[in-house]
């Protein structure tokens, strides 16, 4: 199974991407995480995103098609993948269909997980992620004694995303409206898209793509 997520940030990308992956057999690769990461480990692609993603715009398209060209070679060509975060703009979307192509593969589709706007800026607001296992919670997530530990492997070592600030936010999801919708109008016309209601608990959505995929 080859699949794109899709949705503004916090739509739930990352949440039903971690329930799809061992459900489908498939490999979540998020643009993001890769970023983080290249981030983390200081190198030269990591120092060249990150003022882009502290600000909430995008980085440049060859960096992000680079990493997904490497990480997909990875993986070899039996095993399924879902992006998240990917593609982002109509240039990456084209890439996409070209490394498709080459490969003398196909993508499956497109799951638009549907969430309105009012929603986003609580999910991001309260989202903690975690160093040890990389699992995605939100505030609400924590047990009533207050203490901030991972809810998946119980790690104190738990932070929030530093484009997670209201400002950062605002520019996020401007930059989706500007220059992300059309990627989802451009799978609309080629028959790949789905719509899934983005709202409700995690679980439900997860059935609710299920469903779809059915
Ligand atoms: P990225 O990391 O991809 O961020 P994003 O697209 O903004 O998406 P998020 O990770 O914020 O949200 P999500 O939809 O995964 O939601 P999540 O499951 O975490 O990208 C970050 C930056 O990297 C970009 O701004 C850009 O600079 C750069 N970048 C990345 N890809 C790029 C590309 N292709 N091209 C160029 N630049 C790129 O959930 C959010 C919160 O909600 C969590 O707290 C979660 O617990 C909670 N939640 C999830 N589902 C539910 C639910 N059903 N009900 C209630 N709460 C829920």
């Amino acid at each position: 199974m080859r699949l794109v997520l899709f949705g503004p940030p916090g739509a739930g990308k990352g949440t039903q991407a971690k329930k799809m992956e061992s459900f489908y057999s498939a490999t979540q690769i998020s643009t993001g995480d890769l970023l983080r990461q290249a981030q983390a480990d200081g190198t030269e692609l990591g120092v060249r995103a990150a003022e882009f993603m502290r600000e909430g715009k995008l980085v440049p398209d060859e960096v992000v098609v680079g990493l997904i060209e490497e990480k997909t070679a990875k993986l070899g060509s039996n095993r399924g993948y879902l992006l998240d975060g990917f593609p982002r703009t109509i240039a990456q979307l084209e890439s996409l269909q070209e490394m498709l192509e080459r490969n003398g593969q196909t993508l499956d589709g497109v799951i638009s997980i549907e969430v309105p706007e009012e929603l986003l800026m609580e999910r991001l607001c309260g989202r903690w992620s975690c160093k040890g296992c990389n699992s995605v919670m939100h505030e609400r997530d924590f047990d009533k004694s207050n203490k901030r530990v991972c809810i998946s492997c119980g790690s104190e070592n738990i932070y929030q995303r530093e484009d997670d600030k209201p400002k950062a936010i605002q520019q996020r999801l401007k930059t989706f409206e500007d220059q992300t919708a059309p990627v989802k109008a451009k799978y609309g016309e080629l028959g790949l898209l789905a719509k899934v209601d983005g709202v409700g608990s995690p679980d439900e959505v997860f059935n609710r793509i299920k469903e779809t995929l059915k």
